[in-house]
């Protein structure tokens, strides 16, 4: 059994890599800065009441978070595509300032560390679907900055022998999704019966993960991964905002309110991802369909608008 750090631990998939490894039997310190991008209450919520230690990677002392770790989960970051404008010194401070600072602390420290990217790293990519060796070429500052990240984890290892696993991770879904994505934006405005503001004509599609197959994928990279290795985490469906939007519809029995607004600057058309590396190199594929992730994530967001 290990000793794991989780980054990001009260976070979407970070909460939900917390139990997991809890469930097979690792130690887990977890250590989250519960930025206000959304609210800190939901935050909690997704800690079921874990420990989590209270630090901002940007600037907080990492020796000590790392003492005795043999690997760190790196999911900490300040997540999202509308990062123009105002909002880019928060992606600088939280993806690349706590970045380059983990790395180097885990580098000193002899610890692993597998690195949450994304597929905003490709931007509109080169091909569909799209293999980790395409030209990443992102539109997004926030896609930027994770790509800077991942070419800051491979300095770190020229340097100081850093050994990392990079992960792009296509948007994930499941319950306790974060409250900006499209998922939990829809299923809330079924649940409630608010309007749902649409970016785009609806004919954007996405690689949707489960987000218990995306952390089935990043145990198996910390466990098996090869040392400087990116993976795509993807692959298990592909489908349009309106496909998703008529899915939800079936799924909650209800007829959303539509408001159509301009498609949002940074957002890519499209996102599918290759997964043949990951296949073959940690036998990982994705299990959960979207019919039957959307189930779930329904279960969670009904459940909790019926409790407001
Ligand atoms: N959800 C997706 O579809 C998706 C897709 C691609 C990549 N990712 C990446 O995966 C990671 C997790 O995403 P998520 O959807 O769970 O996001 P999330 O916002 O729910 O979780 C990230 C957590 O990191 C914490 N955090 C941010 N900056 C920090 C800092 N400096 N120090 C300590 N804690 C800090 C936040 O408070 C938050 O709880 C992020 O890095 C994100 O960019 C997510």
């Amino acid at each position: 059994m290990s000793r794991y750090l989780v980054t990001g631990a009260a976070g979407f998939i970070g909460s939900h890599l917390c139990a997991a490894l809890e469930a097979a039997g690792h130690a887990v310190v977890g250590v989250d800065c519960f930025t206000d991008y959304y609210a800190a209450a939901l935050k909690e919520e997704n800690a079921a009441g874990r420990a989590i230690v209270r630090a901002d990677l940007a600037e907080a002392p990492l020796e000590p978070l790392l003492d005795g770790i043999d690997g760190v989960f790196h999911l900490a970051g300040q997540p999202g595509v509308r990062s123009f404008g105002d909002a880019f010194p928060i992606y600088l401070r939280h993806n690349l300032l706590a970045s380059q600072r983990l790395f180097e602390a885990a580098a000193r420290a002899g610890a692993r560390v597998v690195f949450a990217s994304s597929s905003s790293v490709y931007g509109e990519a080169e091909g569909y679907p799209t293999a980790e060796d395409a030209v990443p070429r992102p539109i997004s500052p926030y896609g930027i900055t994770k790509l800077g990240c991942e070419h800051l984890a491979r300095a770190t290892e020229l340097a100081f022998g850093l050994d990392a696993v990079l992960l792009r991770y296509f948007t994930v879904y499941g319950p306790r999704q974060r409250p900006d994505m499209a998922f939990t934006r829809i299923l809330t405005a079924l649940a409630a019966g608010s309007p749902f503001e649409l970016f785009g004509d609806g004919s954007a599609s996405r690689g949707f993960t489960f987000v218990g197959d995306a952390v089935a994928a990043t145990v198996a990279a910390m466990e098996r991964g090869e040392q400087g290795a990116v993976y795509n985490v993807g692959g298990g469906a592909e489908a349009t905002m309106s496909e998703v939007i008529a899915l939800c519809e079936r799924v909650s029995g209800r007829s959303l309110d539509l408001r159509r607004r301009e498609s949002a600057k940074g957002d890519v058309s499209r996102t599918a991802a290759d997964t043949g590396r990951i296949r073959a190199a940690l036998d990982w594929e994705a299990k959960v369909g979207l019919e039957e992730g959307l189930q779930a994530q329904w279960s969670w967001v009904s459940a909790k608008v019926g409790r407001r």
